[in-house]
């Protein structure tokens, strides 16, 4: 994917930062504000009456995840598996996809929340962005229950109650980059960006199943039920994103420019070491073969997630207009 933008090679200047915070700081507020009426752990009571719909029942002839999401979903040694174990490895990926999307909430997404309610973030210590904070760790909270619970019908229904996944690559990748830095600032703004791509990633990546008529319907409507808040959670971040940047010192900007394209390579990770643990324990025929192959032919598959809107905040922060923002970009493999 090739991005025409600016090259300008001058170093990071709050001068040339053209971000309209007023207007960040008006949706914040009005975001927080709606909360109360779009927040879907406010619906919890409707949702439990229609439990007993047809549409929250498991059923077992469906499948519970899309073949076309497997990463070794063309390998021959898969293609030819026995039927039963291929269902049992969509299975898998759909406990592999609620487990990262529970890291996402409590590793990624809930921290930076409380730095931010912490006031240890500059531009978002004001009280809006502190609510709009709190409001976002009571629906992240309420998307780990829906998560689990998901999981859990799952795991009971396909056997699967012993499957263990070890960490997944972004929540790894973020904290190594944190130790990276002896300077808590750093860390806690490592945090922030992975935090704000993830939440304007995350709505694409539940997107993948929230419309899809063919899975098991219980795990369509849990996706679409979290989709709905991540929506808002999406416009909150980049707002958030606007009013720190522009309140941060130029050694700081340099750093978050350099940092902000690294998550996108993170999340675009498709997870091979989680895949060959969970392929090995359900005694996929070949799995290392398949795992290995798989590797060598893509690791981090950029094609698979719209950065679009990464691209478009970098350039509305004036990221790309700086020589470390333009750098790092282009180091990560986002434009050329
Ligand atoms: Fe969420
Ligand atoms: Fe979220």
């Amino acid at each position: 994917m090739t991005i025409a933008t600016k090259t300008s090679t001058e170093p990071v200047s709050k001068t040339n930062t053209s971000v309209d915070i007023s207007h960040s700081r008006i949706l914040l507020e009005k975001l927080a504000y709606n909360w109360h009426t779009r927040a879907q752990v406010g619906q919890v009571r409707k949702k439990t009456e229609s439990a007993l719909s047809d549409e929250m029942s498991f059923d077992p002839m469906r499948e519970d995840f899309r073949l076309d999401l497997l990463p070794f979903k063309e390998h021959p040694d898969f293609l030819s598996a026995p039927l039963e174990l291929k269902k049992k490895a969509l299975s898998c990926g759909w406990i592999a996809y609620n487990e990262k999307t529970i890291d996402i909430e409590a590793r990624v997404i809930a921290p930076a929340c409380n730095h931010i309610i912490y006031r240890e973030i500059p531009g978002v210590e004001d009280s809006a962005s502190q609510l709009i904070a709190a409001d976002t760790l009571v629906d992240e909270a309420y998307h780990i229950q829906l998560v689990v619970n998901a999981c859990n019908i799952t795991r009971k229904h396909r056997q699967l109650q012993d499957l263990r996944l070890p960490s997944f690559a972004l929540v790894k990748q973020m904290e190594r980059e944190k130790s990276r830095h002896a300077e808590p600032w750093k860390k806690r703004l490592v945090q922030m960006a992975t935090a704000i791509v993830s939440e304007v990633f995350v709505s694409d990546y539940l997107s993948l199943l929230a419309y899809d008529k063919e899975i098991q319907p219980l795990n369509r409507l849990t996706v679409y039920t979290h989709l709905r808040d991540e929506k808002a959670h999406h416009s909150i971040f980049l707002q958030l994103a606007k009013c720190i940047y522009a309140n941060l010192s130029v050694e700081e900007q340099v750093f978050f420019a350099q940092v902000l394209p690294k998550p996108v390579r993170w999340f675009a990770d498709v997870e091979l070491e989680v895949w060959g643990m969970m392929l090995q324990q359900i005694d996929f025929p070949n799995a290392q073969k398949i795992i290995g192959d798989t590797a060598a032919d893509t690791e981090v598959d950029l094609i698979r997630v719209d950065y679009s809107d990464v691209i478009k905040l970098a350039k509305e922060l004036g990221v790309l207009d700086s020589a470390p923002g333009a750098d790092s970009f282009a180091k990560a493999g986002l434009f050329s």
